[in-house]
């Protein structure tokens, strides 16, 4: 269905340029320079402006039927004004933003090309009504990165009531607020469309949900896809965009194989719900916010989706059977430049597997080896490492499909020969704790009697050790724990890959409780400050547990977290320069949040241990600063400054065919 409806909207995006074409085409020759005086063209009309039918097509619907010229934009006649781009772009801009917030701009936009006439004389749009549109529909123009439209300009071309102005949406509110008020019941609950979203509707909804719960949301790109989408991740917390002391921070990945989509899907409703039900007064919702940093990435391969899609829209033509629908094996798993992004991050698990024999050894901090920089690094592998070595994220999922099961590191097998052999990290544990908590929320993960696309995991609750499920080296859970503190499990959301759109609302109630509690597990272990004698944070110090050869460091400002299993722990705290500090815990079993430790660390004159030699010192893991080894090796497309190339949005298309000058007034930052 919704494969049906996207096709539709792109015949009616082709009439509308065919429809401009024509018009082009047919048009009477303008006066050329010089044809004037040669007697060639009319005199100016402006001394008998008369009142005139609206006869321009797009503006059909507005509540008057005469017009006149010139226009307020100045064009002298019917003609001049259906060739200008202003109303090329009101042709198309049903289709360009989706829908949004049309037919009230396209509107706003006929007000000033064929404003209304009465009495031969002209009479202006109110500012008023120009100002609430553009407040409600500047989102959707950020959406697509267009420029608000000069014609548009409120202060310039839209006059006050005391000036004798006309609202030229009258009609339109009233027969929307009846619609509005039979379709919603006074029923203020979440609006969620299970639908599919278009990379352009997923960023609209991100940056409108974030507009619409401003306190508590804010979105951020951490770069450009290969074909230079926005890799935009919206925030949630009660201080947006600021690290908080001791609050932890989660992420969670959708669409990093680009044909695998509910969890793309999930985390654009899961935006929309967290928004939404923080406002209405959900304590859960409010809680979890309030001590919590969210960041949700719905799609870090954008390109790889535009595939996945593409090919499935062709696909479903009923016109077409000899292109059956194989499930999941659509194309656009890879990126724009056919690398599988989850094969692409440095492998640091071959590195902890070269080590494990030495006595002192841990698996933590691993630096990234130079080598890595001489393959090729997908530019959305390169963003996802700069972002996750910026932020102290505590826990991550990684929402995959194709399966039904939970699965955790290590994904590369410990054996180099065995695909399929057990390969725990030193926090099996915690891993399998994880796991389990998204396993056993969802619906039916964790059931015997589920239907598990042929695989067995229901005998392990539906979670499984990635190696033991089928080895791979360079994968993201891997790269996180081994080379920051963070903790990522990987999801499949079910057999399908790419399910019909009947199927996503069924997997948002299988997921949702699974998608919460997930989150909510960040505040379990312990977590606490390092701090000198004066009371300072120490950055970077070491919490140990032993028995586990994997330590945490501390955040910027000394605090960290360490997620545990209940039990007895004996954790040490340890700085260079400073002295160690042991101390002895007792987690309980159902514990809700977690426990606080802190250390106050001696300063001290004694040498560090020199057994430390095999930690990775903090000098080679800081030496990331990639960027340049990543211009010189990779990013061949960077201009000669390293800036990124200036773009044309994907929309510039519709308007550089037009024959017009080039409207680089609808470029942002032009
Ligand atoms: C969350 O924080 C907001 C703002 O400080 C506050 O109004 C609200 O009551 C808090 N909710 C809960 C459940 O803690
Ligand atoms: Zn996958």
């Amino acid at each position: 269905m919704h494969m049906e409806y996207k096709r539709i909207k792109m015949n009616s995006i082709v009439f509308a340029l065919n429809v401009v074409a024509t018009v082009v085409w047919c048009a009477p020759r303008r006066c050329e320079p010089g044809d004037e005086i040669l007697g060639r063209c009319k005199a100016s009309v402006e001394d008998k402006a008369r009142c005139t039918d609206l006869l321009l097509g797009y503006c059909d619907d507005m509540p008057y039927v005469k017009t006149i010229f010139p226009n307020i934009l100045d064009h002298k006649s019917m003609q001049d004004a259906e060739l200008g781009t202003e109303y090329l772009l009101l042709s198309v801009i049903h289709s360009l933003l989706n829908g949004e917030c049309t037919p009230d701009i396209r509107m706003l936009g006929c007000s000033v090309l064929a404003p209304r006439c009465e009495k031969d004389r002209l009479v202006k749009p109110c500012r008023s009504t120009c100002e609430s549109v553009r407040k409600g529909c500047a989102h959707a123009f950020e959406g697509i990165e267009m420029a608000w439209p000069y014609f548009l300009d409120c202060d310039r071309f839209f006059v006050s009531d005391e000036e004798g102005c006309y609202d030229p949406l009258e009609g339109l509110r009233e027969k929307q607020e009846v619609a509005l008020a039979s379709f919603y019941p006074e029923e203020p609950g979440t609006i969620i469309q299970f639908t599919y979203h278009s990379n352009a509707q997923m960023i609209n909804i991100l940056k409108k949900t974030a507009a619409r719960c401003s306190d508590i949301a804010r979105t951020y790109s951490i770069g450009r896809s290969t074909e230079g989408k926005d890799l935009l991740i919206i925030e949630f917390s009660n201080n947006p965009g600021q690290h908080e002391l001791l609050e932890p921070e989660v992420k969670l990945i959708g669409n990093m194989h680009g044909n695998e989509v509910m969890g793309r899907e999930l985390l654009i409703y899961l935006t929309q719900y967290l928004c939404s039900e923080y406002q209405l007064g959900n304590n859960r919702i409010q809680t979890l916010i309030n001590t919590t940093r969210i960041h949700l990435f719905p799609s870090m391969n954008p390109d790889g989706y535009e595939m996945a899609s593409s090919e499935l829209e062709g696909n479903s033509d009923p016109d077409n059977e000899e292109v059956p629908r194989y499930n999941g094996w659509i194309s656009g798993r890879a990126n724009g430049q056919n690398i599988d992004l989850n094969r692409n991050f440095p492998d640091l698990t071959s590195i902890a597997y070269s080590r494990r024999r030495n006595k002192r050894y841990r698996s933590d901090h691993i630096p990234i080896p130079d080598s890595y920089w001489f393959g090729k690094v997908a530019p959305e592998t390169y963003a996802v490492m700069k972002w996750i070595r910026s932020i102290p994220f505590v826990t991550s999922a990684s929402l995959h499909g194709g399966d039904l099961v939970v699965s955790y590191p290590f994904d590369l097998s410990r054996h180099p020969l065995e695909r399929k052999i057990f390969s725990p990290t030193p926090d099996e544990q915690v891993f399998k704790q994880l796991a389990r908590t998204y396993a056993d929320a969802h619906s039916t993960m964790a059931n015997a009697d589920t239907d598990r696309c042929g695989s067995s995991f229901a005998s392990k609750g539906g979670i499984i050790n990635g190696a033991l499920w089928y080895s791979f080296p360079g994968g993201m859970s891997d790269f996180n724990y081994l080379h920051t503190n963070c903790f990522e499990i990987t999801v499949e959301l079910g057999c399908d890959k790419f399910p019909a759109e009947e199927e996503l609302y069924m997997g948002w109630q299988q997921n949702k409780e699974a998608l919460m509690s997930f989150i909510e597990s960040a505040h379990r272990g312990i977590k606490g400050i390092v701090k000198d004698e004066d009371g300072n944070g120490i950055k970077g110090a070491r919490i140990s547990v032993r028995g586990i050869r994997h330590d945490i460091t501390t955040a910027e400002n000394g605090d960290y977290w360490r997620l545990l299993t209940p039990g007895i722990h004996i954790l040490t705290a340890s700085a260079p320069g400073y002295s160690k500090v042991m101390k002895k815990v007792q987690l309980p079993s159902r514990l809700q949040k977690a426990g606080r430790v802190d250390f106050v660390l001696m300063k001290s004159v004694l040498e560090p241990d020199v057994d430390d030699f095999s930690l990775p010192a903090m000098g080679t893991y800081d030496r990331f600063d990639p960027y340049n080894q990543f211009e010189r090796y990779s990013m061949s497309d960077l201009g000669e400054n390293g800036e990124e190339r200036q773009e044309k949005p994907w929309w510039w298309a519709y308007f550089a065919q037009s024959g017009n000058s080039a409207p680089t007034w609808l470029l942002r930052n032009y």
